[in-house]
């Protein structure tokens, strides 16, 4: 494993396992999903500094951006459009190793080198995206997206 995947001594499996119990407790006493974002992007960073975390959700045509820790990003993003549209309209979690090799990549950031996109799905439809760059090639694999997926449905309790 990448030496900038094992953080305090932890494996990322293990990171994960102590994070979800964690966002789970966070949003149980809160409904309003821009707080339960806000919240949920900010312990993501917190446990493994990835490059950006954040949310885009579904707004009539658009992703549009919402809570986020991490450097400005794109506001709008199409159906189709980039990792994160891409993932709208497959309705699949995407993983990159390698943003450049990925066409129509949205470039928010120069320094972002891989990424993942989560769906967010509500009876067979996507209403958000969860999103992470991280400033190395290579960062995400199939342990991420497991969880992630588990993150996406916490997410999906407070719509
Ligand atoms: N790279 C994304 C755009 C969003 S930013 O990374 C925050 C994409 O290709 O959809």
């Amino acid at each position: 494993m990448a030496e900038h995947l094992i953080i305090k001594g932890e494996t990322k499996a293990e990171l994960y396992a102590t994070l979800l119990p964690q966002l789970q407790s966070l949003i149980e006493g809160e409904s309003d999903i821009i707080a339960n974002m806000a919240n949920i992007s900010a312990c993501i960073m917190d446990t493994f500094h990835f490059w950006w975390v954040g949310f885009y959700r579904v707004i009539d045509e658009n992703l549009v951006l919402g809570p986020f820790q991490g450097p400005l990003a794109c506001t709008r993003i199409k159906r189709g459009k980039g990792v994160c549209g891409t993932a709208w309209d497959k309705a699949e979690t995407i993983v990159v190793e390698d943003v450049e090799k990925f066409p129509g990549h949205i470039a928010c950031s120069s320094a972002s080198r891989s990424e993942i996109v989560v769906p967010v799905i509500r009876n067979g439809e996507v209403i958000a995206v969860l999103d992470i760059d991280s400033e190395h090639l290579n960062t995400f694999d199939s342990i991420d997206k497991e969880w992630l997926e588990k993150v996406a449905e916490i997410v999906l309790k407070s719509y």
